[in-house]
Order: structure tokens, then sequence, then C-alpha cells
């Protein structure tokens, strides 16, 4: 028999100190590559699972520098929306604002302010002309039988507005000196060309860090398939703005993941994609060939995974990483290592062996903007999680693919594999990532390491053994 080769991962190994120059750890610099030309300023991104990216966790981790890839287990044009809320969520000028006619009503204009969680609604006539505003305090107020009035009864016509090249810092002034939320920018014929609000203003300045367009807008990332159908989805989310679409297949390193990535860069060839999941060089390679332009590193490493116990298949995380990276960086294609973090210095492993960033599932699973169900058990806080190929999942799928009601026969053709689940209820998204940060810097800190390049390259792993690890976590103690 040929000699089998042994593959390691997180708690196999330990990055060994060495000399370091740093003299705090805030000295060290986390920004990282998705792609070879987007940059994010922490190297953390959110899953594309159910329970984890929707839109709200996507705006915060867009806000923290970072970025949440939007799950795609719904239908195309709800995933649309999950994407236009996140662009639309912040920018300098929102473009395309959200108008009304005004031959619609006030109950029509509420609906609307609603379905895109917006305050205000510009009222435009023939060619975009802008006619006024109608603000939530305006809808607020009026009984329920007002909702059949036309919207322009309610709206407020005398409007400050700005020429569409004002800068952020004049609009701030007209803002703030006319105690107004919204400048609508028109030209000179009175066409609406865009809106700039103070709210946005105001997170611009409080989220510094922000992942964003070249627009200001929040960048915005989404998950598709691999069926033909799949690409009229990924037509809706380009047409919602999104910037970087990501292929979602668990076998990455087959022909349907190639021709995807194939078919996408054809038809969208200013989109970066991301390809995946793949866990060995040659997956990296064809990859690569294919188009893509950053790769998902991970076959079965996810705390609700169970492909390598249902298939005997995978690869342990920190070595597939490795091998990987000895593959991407010939091309200089980032990679996100995906599935397995469960500590900070799970994180400073996976960047060290190779990863441009960490793509994170269950530890994010129980913070408020995951979508995941929040329950109480025996008094204690959980929220809902599960593998995107368990049962639950994979029954949800159907449902959004067919009309038909799901049959006895659909559920026992299932072959899961990945399992439901439930962690304890977090808190904050912002806390869990700036804790795993804190982990990242101090083993930057250990290693001498400036930033992530030089991280990789400073960077030397050693093999331990279960005593070591045992050593590892607090022993001989009871926990507090
Ligand atoms: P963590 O450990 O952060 O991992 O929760 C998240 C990653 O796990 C993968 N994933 C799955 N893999 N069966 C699998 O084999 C599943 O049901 C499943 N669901 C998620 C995925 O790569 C995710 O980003």
């Amino acid at each position: 028999m040929e000699t089998i080769p042994l593959r390691l991962t997180f708690d196999d190994v330990l990055l060994e100190p060495r000399h370091s120059k740093i003299k705090s750890r805030l000295e060290t610099r986390v920004e990282t590559y998705l792609t070879k030309d987007i940059k994010l300023n922490i190297p953390i991104i959110s899953a594309n699972m159910d329970a984890i990216t929707e839109s709200r966790m996507a705006i915060s981790m867009a806000r923290l520098g970072g970025l949440g890839v939007i799950h795609r287990f719904i239908a195309p044009e709800i995933q649309a929306q999950e994407v236009l809320k996140v662009k639309r969520s912040e920018g300098f000028i929102i473009e395309n604002p959200i108008t009304i006619s005004p031959k619609n009503s006030l109950g029509e204009a509420k609906t609307l302010g609603g379905k895109y969680g917006i305050s205000g609604i510009l009222i435009v006539g023939e060619k975009n002309r802008l006619l006024g505003i109608v603000t939530r305090r305006d809808m607020a107020y009026q009984p329920k039988e007002c909702d059949k009035k036309p919207v322009t009864y309610f709206m407020t016509k005398k409007l400050i507005t700005a020429s569409p090249n004002i800068t952020i810092k004049q609009a701030k002034n007209i803002l703030i000196k006319n105690k107004i939320e919204k400048l609508p920018l028109v030209n000179r014929k009175g066409t609406l060309c865009g809106l700039i609000t103070l709210s946005d203003i105001v997170k611009k300045e409080k989220f510094t860090h922000s992942s964003t367009d070249k627009k200001g807008r929040l960048l915005a990332a989404a998950a598709v398939g691999i069926k033909d159908e799949d690409i009229s989805r990924a037509e809706m989310l380009v047409k919602a703005g999104v910037d970087i679409l990501v292929v979602d297949i668990a076998h990455g390193h087959s022909d349907l993941a190639i021709n995807m990535i194939k078919k996408l860069k054809k038809k969208f060839p200013h989109v970066p994609i991301i390809g995946g999941n793949v866990a060995t060089a040659k997956g990296v390679t064809d990859l690569v060939k294919a188009g893509a332009d950053g790769i998902k590193i991970g076959i079965g490493p996810g705390s609700t995974c169970t492909t390598r116990i249902v298939a005997g298949v995978g690869v342990p995380q920190i070595s597939a990483i490795f091998e990987c990276f000895k593959q991407a960086k010939k091309t200089n294609t980032p990679l996100i290592a995906d599935g397995g973090i469960r500590y900070p210095g799970d994180v400073a492993k996976a960047i060290a062996a190779g990863a441009s960033s960490v793509m994170i599932g269950s530890l994010l699973a129980g913070t408020d903007e995951s979508p995941g169900l929040l329950i109480n058990k025996d008094g204690v806080n959980y929220k809902i999680t599960r593998g995107m190929a368990s049962l639950g999942a994979n029954l949800t799928r159907q449902t959004i693919n067919s009309q038909h009601k799901i049959s006895q026969e659909n559920i026992d053709a299932v072959v899961p594999e990945g399992v439901e689940a439930m962690v304890q209820y977090k808190g904050k998204t912002k806390d869990i990532v700036s804790r795993l940060l804190g982990g990242l810097r101090s083993s930057m800190s250990y290693l001498g390491a400036k930033n992530i390049k030089e991280m990789q390259t400073k960077a030397k792993f050693i093999r331990i053994t279960p005593s070591g690890l045992k050593e590892s976590h607090p022993h001989d103690v009871i926990k507090l």
C-alpha cells in the first residue's frame, strides 16, 4: 500500500514565537485582499449560510471592514433585495433613490418605505422631475383613512436641493445649517440625479474602516449555485449592485463549478468571482484557470458539517490551506479559509498558513445580526443554526425551487452532510470580531510581523501532541 500522507488541523499545530520588534499590538496591520483588486480592512468574512448572513450581518461585517456573503437559500428576487439593502445602507451619494409617482397613494408610500427601510420617499413626475418629499414624520401621524389619498397631498413641496457635483463637506454644511436630513441632487432641468442623507454622512464618519466601493457604498457579496437558473439569479444580483459573486458548491473541484465560473466570467466580466470550495493544490490550479479571482478553502472543517463522516472525504484545514497557498501564491490569488474557526488563535493559524482571510459560520451564529431564530432553553438564550447540507436546509432549498409540497419520498432521498444545531446567544457581531482581531494582532506581535504578508513569510508551525493541546487550554483550575 502507498504511504498515506499525514494532514494536520488547527489543534495539531502551534506557531513558534520569534524575536519581535513590535512594541504594541496596535502597530500591526490587518488589511488584506479578497481578490487581487479588492482590499478588506479586516480579514474576516461571514459565511454564506442561511443562519449567518443576510443583509443585517452583511452590513455589520462591511462596516467593521470585513465582508458578509449573502446566502442563496432564498428566492433570487429576495436575495437581490438583500443585496440592495446593503448597497443602499450608506454611501456618499445614493444614485438611484427610491421614488414614487404623484399618482401613488400615501399607503403605497408607507409600504415602499417599509420594504426598503427608508425614512423619506421622493416624489417625481414625468422625466424624473423632482416634485417633493414625503417623510416618515409626514406618514406616521396620518390616520389609516388617509392611506388612499394621493401622496402629493402630504408631501413637502419646497425642498432644499443641491447640484450633483456637490462635495460631501458642502452637503453636510447644507444639511446641518437647514436642519434637514435629506438633500436631493437635481440638475438644471430639475431632474433628480441622486440623494445625500445626513444619516449616511454620520455613518461614514462613525465607521471609518468600512469596506466600500468607489462610491462609498458598502461592499456586498452574494452566493450563487451552479445550475442554469443560477445565471438569472446572478443577473438579478448584479443588477442590484452586487460587488462579488461567490460560487457556492460543496465540491468546488468539479466540472460543475469550473463551468459556472467560466460562464459567470463571460457574462459579467467586471464582477469578481470567488470559487470553491477546494482543499488541494490541483483544485486551486483548475479554479484559477477557470477565472476565479479568489478561492475558498475547506472540505469538511465546518462546525455543522458532516461531509467527512458521511462521505469519508476531506482534508484537515491547516494542511489544506498550506497546500493550496503554495499553488495560489504563484498567481497571487487570495485564499479564504472557510470553516472550523473556533478561537482567535485559529484565525491566526489559518492566516499564517496562507489564507488572506477567514470565513466564519457558527462563531457568528449566536449574534444579534444573524438571521437564526432566538430561543430560550432552561433559562439560557440560544440561536438556531444549521449546515447548508443538513436535512432542514435541503428541504428549504426544495421548497424554493418547486411549487410542490415536500413528500416523504423527497425527505427520504436526502443524504444530509450537515447538522441542525443551536449556539449560545453571544450579543453583538462587533464584539466577536474585535476578540478575533485582538488574537490575530497578538499572534502577529509574537511573530514579529507588522502585516499579514510578513506573518505568512515569518510563520513557523510546530506540531504538538495531545498533551501539548491539553496544556494549551486552561487546566488544573476551576474556571469561573
Ligand atoms: P464554521 O465552522 O465557521 O464553518 O461554522 C462554516 C462553513 O461550513 C461549511 N458548511 C458546510 N459543510 N456541510 C458541510 O460539509 C454542511 O451542511 C455545511 N454548511 C456549511 C461552509 O463552507 C461554511 O462557510
